[in-house]
């Protein structure tokens, strides 16, 4: 492969609508890490190559059809076959870490019930390597929603307490393999949103829900969620212990998981409700980070989630309290709260883990902050001081990373290729996020760094290739990427310390 030049010119002009942006690298301490992230179903392709087995969205999407028109990852960005210049890409950033995923299915091929795949452990060393070779910090998850179907059809996957083993031995090959470069480690992806996409909506693989939900293959969206979500929590535990007892101690990395973490507020200053944006809070974050930091569910959740609840053993708490080094923070978007312990709930929110809570982008008609590409994501900047405040009041300010932010244009059928090249508001999003970010950490917040999502357009999960999150654009046809404007603005922002492109 012979890298392609692909450098992001300076710019040296400036665009009226954000001038008054005054967000600058320097007001963030010097060895905050500033970077871009993508996963390996969403960007790889190369589905059944080089001793690949079909994963999970593999075979869901070659079955039920994925995205707004039957789009599958077969080919997605084509990363496989152009990592190297895509790395170029990274480099032209200026940012100082990529944050990307292991394909289970390509180093694993039958998880632990076959041998390793030499030639997908021969890739992501490439990857890694040419990263350093840059300057680039590996930020490697472990899991990120695509595992062998070989694990479904055997046993069920994530609802079998079998997964956890497997996890385990997907987590020790990468330990293995690439532990000695890798110095920061996420295991799961977004545990929350997966267990209640995939078992209680059924629009994830593999396809879960019960009545009133739609078109489910299977299951029971009361308690799947809860017995998903523990065997997550567990083999989290065991493969974080084996990293810090056996790989930590000679390697020196770190590693943590990565929560979905929406800000809820209340739709009305009512009690209920104020009490009802909190109990969101605790239900999507920390029903994944209590137990991994305090060892058990926390009781406000416990008390709307009742009997059917799959405890932890004693020893079972002693694995998973205290298992991470830091919280991985996906943050996108502010939603509004609303209490229905007292009134009729709509069907998803008297879910189990839902905990009789209703969200609404809405109040009097009015949404919360400009519309994106994907229904419920709006552009709330303040969300992000806020939420990062909330996780560090609730944990003792544990070291955090924000491992995802991102805008996508709300124009998902737009085809000129100007107006995606000119994405204004993309850049208004990441600069005020940035900013409000920049006051939490001066404020004391123990934030250690920030990653774009995402370096390049790519699949996105239930819409397809119309929601584009990319710095660089992605014409699917060709496989050329086009460095948008806010690939302009972040290299200035990290290299010249100004937000003006
Ligand atoms: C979070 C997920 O980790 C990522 O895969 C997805 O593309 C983004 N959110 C945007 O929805």
């Amino acid at each position: 492969l012979v890298p392609e030049t692909s450098n992001i010119a300076d710019g040296g002009f400036k665009l009226k609508e954000i001038e008054d942006l005054h967000i600058k690298r320097s007001d963030f301490p010097p060895g905050f890490l500033f970077g871009a992230a993508s996963s390996s179903y969403q960007v790889e392709g190369a589905y059944l190559e080089d001793g690949k087995s079909l994963s999970n969205w593999d075979v869901f999407c070659h079955s039920v059809g994925c995205g707004e028109n039957g789009e599958n990852g077969d080919i997605a960005d084509d990363h496989y076959h152009l990592f190297l210049t895509d790395i170029d890409r990274i480099h032209s950033l200026g940012v100082k870490a990529y944050r990307f995923s292991i394909s289970w299915s390509r180093i694993l091929p039958r998880g632990k019930f076959g041998e390793v795949n030499a030639a997908g452990i021969m890739f992501y060393n490439k990857i890694i390597d040419n990263l350093i070779l840059k300057g680039i910090e590996p930020f490697v998850t472990i899991h990120h929603y695509d595992f062998p179907q070989e694990l479904e059809d055997r046993y069920g996957s994530w609802l079998n307490s079998e997964m956890q083993e497997d996890f385990v031995h997907l987590a020790e090959i990468c330990f293995k393999n690439f532990g000695d470069r890798v110095k920061y480690w996420t295991t799961i992806n977004e545990p929350s949103l997966f267990t209640s996409y995939a078992y209680m909506w059924g629009v994830y693989p593999p396809s879960h829900c019960s009545e009133p939900f739609g078109n489910c293959l299977a299951g029971n969206s009361d308690v799947e969620p809860l017995f998903v979500m523990r065997n997550m929590l567990l083999a989290h535990g065991k493969a974080a212990k084996l990293y810090h007892q056996i790989y930590q101690p000679k390697q020196g990395g770190s590693i943590g998981i990565v929560v979905n973490c929406m800000r809820f507020v209340p739709l009305t200053d009512s009690e209920l409700d104020i009490e009802a944006a909190k109990r969101a809070f605790v239900l999507q974050v920390g029903w994944v980070l209590d137990p991994l930091i305090y060892g058990d569910y926390p009781a406000e959740g416990l008390k709307y989630l009742g009997s059917e609840v799959p405890r932890f053993s004693m020893e079972e708490k002693n694995i998973i309290k205290n298992s991470i080094d830091f919280i991985g923070i996906n943050h996108y978007t502010t939603i509004y709260a609303k209490d229905c312990t007292n009134s009729t709930c709509s069907p998803t929110a008297k879910r189990a883990i839902q905990g009789f809570v209703e969200t609404t982008p809405y109040r009097d008609g009015v949404l919360i902050g400009e519309c994106t590409g994907i229904e419920g994501f709006s552009v709330v900047p303040r969300g992000m001081e806020e939420i990062v405040n909330q996780i560090k009041t609730r944990y003792k300010n544990k070291p955090m990373f924000i491992t995802e932010n991102g805008y996508s244009s709300p124009d998902v059928h737009e085809t000129r290729v100007n107006v995606m090249l000119n994405d204004v508001k993309r850049v208004k999003y990441h600069s005020e996020y940035l900013t409000f970010l920049a006051k939490s950490i001066r404020e004391g917040a123990d934030v250690r760094g920030y990653f774009v999502w995402s370096l390049m357009d790519n699949y996105e999960w239930l819409s397809g290739y119309g929601v584009r999150f990319g710095l660089y654009y992605v014409d699917h046809e060709t496989q050329k990427r086009i460095p948008k404007l806010s690939a302009r603005w972040y290299k200035n922002f990290l290299v010249n310390n100004t937000d003006l492109i």
